[in-house]
């Protein structure tokens, strides 16, 4: 694990290959205000969060701590857990999106488990944004990686942490809305900061979120999109599939309305393609093998039902 100092009052901590059943790097942050600590993200369980408690209790003993999530997925909170006296802040779109998840990705995504997890849902809400004014921080509704994506704003330090709206090469794209996305990353380079924290790609800066703003764009025109040799497309052939699937739950909703329930659609839909619940640990990859066509006809079979 990678432990850096970012301004005079952030730590960066980088789980890399190796420290966790998860491959790749992904980063939690902590602020240590005048008042409160803050910590952005938790990662997959109190066995993630071993190493930054002992960190926090170390250097800042008592010091009440605010956990904030970034947005719902597992990978961002499924520590909250570990901190079982600490408030955690988030969208009211998190709590909601987390809540509706819990279930199916705990169980469907075991491997990934680190430690204990459980089920900590945010205490504090808040819709377009929060500040802390007497540290200078503000928690920011920022849509686009997710419906529920927000983002950390530490104004003494001219510092934002982004969560996954951010990543090199490309972010993965989990809402289907595009133009929203679009809007929020414009208004992150509208911003003033001077450092720009991608959970997973750590410390970056406005040349990647141009190239993320660029992405989305064209993603969104459908053109044609090229990577240079070498470099991973990977959560672009994701992202195409992905917006193709997510078509199909998002009518779901609409259809279904208040009676929408996220774990019945999930069992009914694969159900439909031959999937069953089990095999639900490689969705990604089952998504990706299913032609369009299986789709649409599973949606046609879906209606009748
Ligand atoms: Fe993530």
């Amino acid at each position: 694990m990678l432990i850096s100092k970012i301004g005079k009052r952030g730590t960066l901590f980088t789980f890399q290959d190796g420290d966790s059943p998860m491959g790749g790097d992904t980063s939690v942050y902590l602020i240590s205000g005048k008042e409160r600590l803050y910590l952005c993200d938790t990662y997959l369980g109190t066995g993630s969060m071993r190493v930054v408690k002992e960190y926090i209790n170390n250097r800042y003993g008592e010091k009440r701590l605010i956990v904030f999530n970034s947005h719902s997925d597992f990978d961002h909170v499924w520590g909250n857990g570990a901190f079982p006296t600490s408030d955690v802040v988030s969208h009211c779109k998190t709590r909601q999106r987390m809540q509706e998840r819990w279930e199916f990705d705990f169980l469907r995504l075991r491997r990934f488990h680190d430690g204990e997890i459980f089920k900590r849902l945010p205490s504090i809400i808040f819709d377009s944004n929060m500040k802390f004014e007497d540290d200078r921080i503000e928690f920011r509704y920022a849509p686009g990686h997710t419906v529920c994506s927000s983002v950390c704003i530490d104004l003494e330090d001219s510092v934002i942490f982004a969560g996954d709206l951010i990543e090199k090469p490309v972010p993965v794209i989990l809402s289907s809305d595009l133009i929203i996305y679009y809007e929020t990353l414009k208004s992150l380079m509208d911003m003033d900061f001077e450092t720009l924290i991608s959970a997973h790609s750590g410390v970056s800066d406005r040349t990647l979120l141009s190239k993320n703003i660029e992405y989305v764009k064209a993603l969104f025109l459908r053109e044609r999109i090229e990577f240079p040799e070498g470099e991973d497309h990977g959560a672009h052939e994701f992202n195409v599939k992905h917006l193709v699937y997510l078509k199909y739950e998002d009518m779901a909703r609409e259809l279904e309305g208040s009676g929408f329930d996220f774990d019945t659609f999930k069992k009914r839909f694969w159900e439909i393609l031959g999937v069953g619940q089990d095999m639900m640990s490689i969705e990604s990859k089952l998504m990706m093998d299913t032609p369009e066509e299986k789709f649409e006809r599973a949606w046609r079979e879906y209606c009748k039902e």
